[in-house]
């Protein structure tokens, strides 16, 4: 029997009404976000100039090149909570107000950065990070990265010291995850149907267990967006080995996570750093794995 995924009702739906949790079967859902985003991402970002040159946005311009626009899947309109700011600017202090709404203070949402599909997390690290680890009093967690041989790869919390990685480093209670899928390159998102993986709630340790994962639709991988490890990962086409800071995977068959983006806020716009500027252009190889 087909599966079945009900996308999330509104937060603002009186109790008990229906039609704002939409069910779509996992087809309709793909052609409903997947093709739809990734038909128009893909022609975008394989345009004339080329993929990596679409990552160079140029800071500074508060709503420019470099800003990070939301993204509302087709048919999700009613039910997620940036649903009439389709292409609008991300700002921080929307999210900030969005988490305030929630029972753990996070909050996040897809996004378009350059042509590209990326989602951006809230989470209330600078409130918690000091709190002994509990339930939905989520921080920011540096864990180690591992193969799938189960060797260590790294630690995540390396990006904090190494300045090489400055402009990764946690800043504004966010994160910016590139949104293509090292399993088959669909789009994961944010909280936009529901099941387990996906509730507003949170567990420490970067387990499975818990909700406000990241969830990829198309074969169920999972990614806690709370927890930063430095990985490696495989371009499909040059075959190059690369290394990179990311979230976790906590399941699927996602063999790693998905890699963070440089971003800066500015006046209140989120962006993403102009790499050129801050000498890290070594970073574009992080996010042509799926080309
Ligand atoms: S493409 Fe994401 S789980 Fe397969």
């Amino acid at each position: 029997m087909a599966r079945e995924f009900r996308l999330r009702k509104s937060p603002w739906s009186p109790e008990g009404e229906a039609e704002t949790g939409q069910v779509l079967d996992r087809r309709q859902f793909i052609r409903y976000s997947f093709n739809r985003a990734a038909g128009g991402i893909t022609a975008i970002s394989l345009g004339a100039i080329g993929f990596a040159s679409l990552l160079m946005g140029e800071s500074g311009g508060g709503g420019g090149d470099s800003a990070i626009r939301f993204w509302v899947p087709k048919g999700s309109e009613d039910s997620v909570w940036y649903g009439d700011l389709h292409l609008e600017t991300m700002t921080e202090s929307g999210f900030k107000e969005e988490a305030g709404r929630s029972t753990t203070g996070m909050s996040g949402a897809s996004g378009v950065w350059s042509g590209l599909p990326v989602n951006v997390v809230y989470i209330p690290h600078e409130e918690n990070k000091n709190l002994p680890p509990m339930q939905n009093k989520p921080r920011i967690q540096f864990m180690d990265g591992v193969d799938q041989t189960g060797a260590v790869i790294g630690y995540g919390g390396d990006m904090e010291e190494d300045p090489v990685y400055a402009a990764l480093k946690v800043s504004n209670n966010l994160l910016v995850i590139f949104g293509r899928c090292p399993h088959l390159c669909c789009i994961p998102g944010w909280q936009l149907i529901e099941n387990n993986f996906t509730a507003d709630n949170w567990e420490p340790g970067g387990l499975d267990s818990g909700g406000n994962k990241l969830f990829c639709i198309c074969h169920s991988s999972r990614y806690d967006p709370t927890v930063v490890e430095k990985n490696t990962n495989r371009n499909r086409a040059s075959g190059t080995v690369f290394q990179y800071f990311g979230i976790k995977r906590t399941g699927g068959p996602t063999p790693v996570g998905m890699p963070l983006i440089p971003f800066t806020v500015n006046n209140d716009v989120i962006e993403v750093v102009d790499f050129k500027a801050e000498g890290i252009e070594a970073m574009l190889d992080w996010y042509t794995y799926c080309d």
